[in-house]
């Protein structure tokens, strides 16, 4: 059994803007083993997205080395990406991935099914998550707070064994990000997922093993001292 979820070294990936290039990550290198929980921090526009995104298959480097699970990236088909997806890795995006048509009991049962689960705890993860009376409603009829747990509940419902979350606490109020943050890291070290989370929320970030900063396109050891 292979420990190591991600071997990334000497990513590099820009954007072009017409003439204009610019470089977002450069030399990028990190390892995450399973039970491992990492947080990234960074300013707007240090390119955490963009590293998410090379790490779910949706966006491809440039260049350098990635291993997920420990098959490299340029082995990966699409086709292979989108089952890592569905089965293995799950992301939470910023702005929530919920289905719109559907009610958040049925986007968790959804999301289970895409990963090939018969059955589900979707009913215990919103109860766990505080959001069991959202069950019968659309995303449209949540606040974003909700909608950011609900997502949570998916992302767990896929039993993934990877986790990578775009500022999973973004839209939830102080108080409920303090009850959230506690249940989310339940549920990772539990199964022990491996998970990588950008966060801006300190709380998140002091309960995760490593804390990297994302800055000129590569991370690095936060040094809190530095910092503050
Ligand atoms: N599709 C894109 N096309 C051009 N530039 C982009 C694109 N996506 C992001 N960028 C630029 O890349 C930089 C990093 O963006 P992003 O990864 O979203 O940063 P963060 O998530 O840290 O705020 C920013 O300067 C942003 O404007
Ligand atoms: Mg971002």
């Amino acid at each position: 059994m292979n420990d190591v979820l991600i071997q990334a070294r000497d990513l590099n990936r820009s954007y072009h803007n017409g003439r204009e290039q610019i470089s977002v990550l450069r030399g990028l290198s990190l390892e995450l083993r399973r039970g491992e929980a990492v947080a990234v921090i960074g300013p707007s526009g240090s390119g955490k997205s963009t590293l998410l995104n090379l790490l779910n298959g949706l966006l491809p480097p440039d260049s350098g080395e990635l291993r997920i699970f420990g098959r490299a990236h340029s082995e990966l088909t699409d086709n292979d990406w989108a089952e890592l997806r569905r089965t293995r890795i799950a992301t939470l995006f910023q702005d929530g991935n919920l289905i719109p048509t559907l009610t958040v009991s049925r986007n968790v049962a959804f999301r289970a099914g895409l990963a090939g689960l018969q059955q589900h705890n979707g009913e215990a993860l919103l109860q766990h998550l505080g959001i069991a009376d959202t069950a019968h409603r659309y995303p449209d009829q949540l606040s974003g707070g909700q909608r950011q747990r609900a997502a949570l509940a998916c992302a767990f419902a896929m039993q993934p064994e990877l986790i990578l979350a775009d500022e999973p606490t973004g839209s939830l109020d102080y108080a409920t990000a303090q009850r959230v943050a506690p249940l989310f890291f339940d549920a990772i070290r539990e199964r022990a997922l491996g998970a990588l989370i950008v966060t801006h929320n300190p709380e998140l970030a002091q309960r995760c093993d490593r804390i990297l900063e994302l800055r000129e396109g590569a991370l690095r050891p936060w040094d809190s001292a530095q910092s503050s």
